[in-house]
């Protein structure tokens, strides 16, 4: 078989695992967002079914002969660039998978949905110690998962390489370092300041038909295509995409705060927009894909943040929302409602923190993290080195230990390595959204008019159509000039909080 031949098989038989795939994305949504609750038991079967199904399809012998005759082209180097980029991506994975056996997926899997129950128990209990058993057993499940699919210097570089492939320990801790030293003495400034900001007055009745046009008009207004998607409600919000024609994402609503449905469906139409700008026609390939989880989170915070939370953004939309909702915001300036939306405040809960507290929040997860991976601390610790660096960073005392190390539930389905994409996100969009203003004549006045064309042009442009092309590192690098830093995070914080705050 020539090379095209061989090619155009191995992009067949992807095709028919994305068609897997996106069909249980299908069953996935549909679970968290219209089915009834008797269903969910035997729902979770399907997908577990169809789940083994597609690994199997991933690791077959028929697969596997497949994959290897296109290797061959690529090691002779006479693949196309997308071509070698298309066998090098799947490559990745599936090497990973053909090194951990069958037993070990399956005792992961098994471990870790466990895990979810034992410790919703003992979230509402408040008591790490029945969490503890199960949560020893994972970290051992994830440091053997490190060991066999290998790792350059630290284990910790085989968990992030799942959600952020190509990015080391070593290199995300110099960056994370840099922002904390930052931050620590920022947040502290703020503390100190004289300017009191109370986001309590954003609070009202808003009826939810009103709340769910308003958030639906926003996203429009965004750029989101709703005649390739839908906007519902979960209890946590999300996105997921079964192809760029057909996007799902979800918001929440509380009839007494409507401020956060529009942060949640600000955010989430980022990650929307990023998948329906991926190409179309790569479905099935990895050049239709987005390129990893720290670069999606930027597109939903480069939304949500930079835009969302902005003086020019609300230039725009504060007088709508005024006119809509009279009550309360018709009694509220425009300076005290930006205030109010840009609050800092430490807390105990990750979720729905403020920019800046939001980084340390995922500092803290990541140190612990890596060091439970590498065996410089142990689980029964945690607690105690959580409560120690909660009172370290924020001056805070944790009261229990639901408010404290148990309020995640990451560790429990054995997500160990996503915290980090959380921040890694912030810094790119930063970045991001730096290089965009130098490209995008007026920006902020464009978009103070109402005008987000040209930013949803730019991002597509720049980064969605790319699909796994390049890696996270190549892409900012070609699109800012400039390696990944946590400079342009920072300033963008400085400049907005000093004023904010007037420090
Ligand atoms: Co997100």
């Amino acid at each position: 078989m020539n090379k095209e031949e061989t090619f155009e098989q191995f992009t067949e038989k992807l095709e028919e695992i994305f068609h897997l795939r996106s069909a249980i994305a299908v069953l996935s949504w549909d679970q968290e967002v219209f089915m009834p609750q008797k269903g969910i038991e035997s729902r979770a079967k399907t997908i577990s079914n169809l789940s083994g199904f597609l690994h199997q399809k991933f690791t077959s012998s028929d697969f596997e002969k497949t994959i290897l005759k296109v290797k061959k082209f690529y090691d002779k180097k006479i693949l196309a660039d997308e071509e070698a980029c298309i066998f090098k991506e799947v490559w990745r994975d599936f090497e990973r998978e053909k090194k951990l056996p069958l037993s070990f997926v399956k005792e992961l899997s098994r471990v870790c949905s466990e895990g979810q129950n034992i410790w919703a128990k003992a979230k509402e209990k408040s008591d790490f110690k029945i969490f503890l058993p199960s949560l020893k057993k994972i970290i051992e499940l994830k440091r053997k998962e490190a060991q066999l699919v290998g790792y350059n210097k630290n284990p910790y570089d085989a968990m992030l390489d799942i959600y952020e492939p190509y990015a080391t320990t070593e290199e995300v801790s110099l960056v994370f370092d840099e922002l904390k030293k930052f931050l620590l003495p920022f947040l502290r400034k703020i503390k100190k300041s004289k300017v009191k900001i109370s986001s309590e007055k954003l609070n009202g009745k808003f009826p939810l038909k009103k709340q769910i046009e308003f958030n639906k008009f926003i996203a429009e207004k965004l750029g989101f295509d709703f005649e390739a998607g839908r906007l519902d409600e979960s209890v946590h919000p999300f996105s997921t995409s079964f192809n760029p024609m057909d996007v799902r994402m979800t918001t929440r609503y509380s009839e007494k705060n409507l401020i956060s449905s529009i942060m949640g469906t600000i955010h989430e139409s980022g990650h929307s927009i990023y998948e329906q700008g991926l190409s179309a026609d790569k479905f099935g390939t990895p050049l239709g894909e987005s390129i990893s989880t720290g670069i999606h989170e930027s597109q939903s915070r480069i939304w949500e943040n930079m835009v969302g939370r902005s003086k020019f953004f609300w230039k725009f939309f504060y007088p709508i929302l005024q006119k809509k909702f009279p009550d309360p915001f018709g009694k509220i300036s425009f300076d005290s409602f930006y205030r109010a939306i840009n609050k800092v405040e430490s807390d105990f809960i990750r979720i729905e923190a403020d920019e800046i507290t939001y980084n340390l929040h995922i500092i803290i997860r990541f140190e612990i993290e890596k060091e439970l991976l590498d065996g410089s601390i142990q689980a029964e610790d945690l607690p105690k080195i959580w409560n120690d660096k909660m009172k370290e960073y924020f001056g805070l005392k944790v009261p229990n230990d639901a408010l404290g190390v148990l309020q995640d539930v990451h560790w429990s389905g054995g997500n160990i390595g996503y915290f980090p994409t959380y921040v890694l996100g912030n810094l790119y969009s930063a970045q991001l959204f730096e290089a965009s203003k130098k490209d995008i004549l007026n920006l902020e006045e464009k978009i103070s008019a109402g005008q987000f064309g040209h930013f949803k042009e730019w991002l597509r442009k720049n980064i969605h159509v790319h699909g796994k092309m390049y890696s996270a590192g190549e892409l900012i690098e070609k699109v800012t000039g400039e390696k990944l830093s946590s400079q342009y995070f920072i300033n963008y914080i400085k400049e907005k909080y000093s004023k904010i705050y007037k420090i």
